[in-house]
């Protein structure tokens, strides 16, 4: 099965994580907030105390990159503070660990999670926001420099701004503020390119700095031909949550900001008279199948969408790219195969036609809290028993499969 699946040499064959979904011991706004399932963030899966391991489960698994993120309330107490040392020194054995397996760092700046002083102040709708980042990112970078070649500033940009001011599905919980969610979105911008000149000029030791958002991708689109309505929802919200964001990041004098494009990508949203047929909108797996839908416990799976979608990323943008997520949550692992295979079919096809794709991100390395859904989405690599206060990892099928993958990169043509 890998062997049809061939890539370059020097492809960077990842998976990723975010602090707050597998660190535990954060403070940040999702420190009290309380999931669906009753779950919390606050042990997870203790990532924290537990990353050695984490990295020989790597490279068990054979992945030569890992997407990490860098919790910035643990290293900055107050705006322009002096990062915390002790907590710098861990990240710092987690990066010296990774080397030693021979596993390329890719780290996130921001991943829906801030610093208590910055939500106090209003957080990202404040541009007192974008100095405060961007000091910490000087900090941070000078204090990396050797070790991290590849930052991906912001991830998901449009997701947190919608679901902390849109939808209310994240912390402070408001619901359509508009004005808010551009107002996020364009703040961050600013941030990112800010950030982007600090690690162009003083980041990447011996080699050349990328940096790069990752843009979650969700492609809208009518369930009926001729549901004129829904048509025009799909559009509205193609233009709010794609075409700004990456105007707002890529567009104009920020053209010269990112390096690379990170790409999320999970699926499609259909709507139906004005309702998104997907499971995270509350539409169950019955009625989805009768609609002849196929999803996996979040989206709507749609791997044809992916070729399209990096050829005209290719196109419009000129940038090398990194699919800093995919991956599917079910407990039916050949499910989760089969939309991996897909997938990457998808992937090698849009490089065969000349897309520069140069890293895949396997979300995720453990199955984690996966925020308002707390543990019940099981997108791990490698399981995670949480009815064990041990936490024991155990290596899935589809992490198996993944691994032959990974190190089939080698023998690759
Ligand atoms: C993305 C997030 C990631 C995880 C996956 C399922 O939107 O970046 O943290 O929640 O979805």
């Amino acid at each position: 099965m890998a062997g049809d699946l061939k890539f370059p040499e020097n492809f960077l064959w990842g998976t990723g994580t975010s602090p707050t979904q597998v660190e535990g011991r954060v403070t940040n706004e999702w420190t009290d907030y309380v999931a669906a399932d009753g779950g919390n963030c606050r042990v997870a899966c203790d990532h924290y105390h537990r990353y050695e391991e984490d990295v020989n489960w790597m490279s068990r698994l054979g992945v030569n990159a890992y997407r990490m993120g860098i919790e910035w309330s643990r290293l900055q107490a107050a705006p322009f503070a002096p990062l915390n040392r002790n907590e710098l020194e861990r990240y710092v054995h987690l990066l010296d660990c990774l080397k030693a397996a021979n596993i390329t760092p890719m780290v996130v700046l921001h991943h829906f999670s801030n610093p208590p002083w910055i939500t106090s102040a209003g957080g990202w709708l404040n541009p007192a926001a974008i100095p405060a980042f961007v000091d910490y990112v000087k900090k941070l970078v000078s204090a990396l420099k050797g070790r991290v070649y590849l930052w991906n500033t912001f991830n998901e940009p449009d997701t947190y701004a919608s679901l902390t001011y849109l939808l209310g599905g994240f912390p402070p919980f408001h619901k359509w503020r508009f004005a808010s969610y551009r107002k996020i979105i364009k703040h961050m911008a600013e941030a990112h390119a800010q950030a982007s000149r600090v690690i162009r000029r003083e980041g990447g030791g011996g080699k050349t700095p990328e940096v790069g958002i990752a843009k979650n991708w969700t492609s809208f689109g009518a369930f009926q031909t001729f549901a004129v309505w829904d048509h025009f929802l799909a559009a509205v919200s193609h233009h709010a949550f794609n075409r700004f964001v990456l105007d707002e990041f890529l567009g104009g004098s920020r053209r010269e900001a990112s390096t690379f494009l990170g790409v999320n990508y999970y699926g499609r949203a259909r709507l139906n008279h004005f309702q998104a047929l997907v499971p995270t909108n509350g539409v169950s797996h019955e009625q989805l199948k009768q609609l002849g839908i196929v999803c996996d416990d979040m989206f709507e799976r749609h791997p044809s969408g992916f070729g399209k979608l990096l050829k005209q990323f290719h196109r419009r943008y000129g940038l090398p790219i990194y699919i800093t997520e995919h991956g599917a949550a079910s407990t039916d692992e050949d499910f989760r195969i089969r939309d991996l295979t897909q997938h990457l079919r998808e992937l090698r096809a849009a490089m065969d036609g000349g897309v520069d794709v140069r890293g895949f991100f396997y979300w995720s390395l453990l199955d984690n809290f996966e925020w308002q859904f707390g543990y019940t989405k099981k997108f791990g690599l490698l399981s995670v028993d949480f009815s064990d206060s041990k936490l024991p990892r155990r290596m899935t099928r589809v992490g198996k499969f993944y691994s032959g993958i990974c190190t089939a990169r080698e023998t690759a043509a």
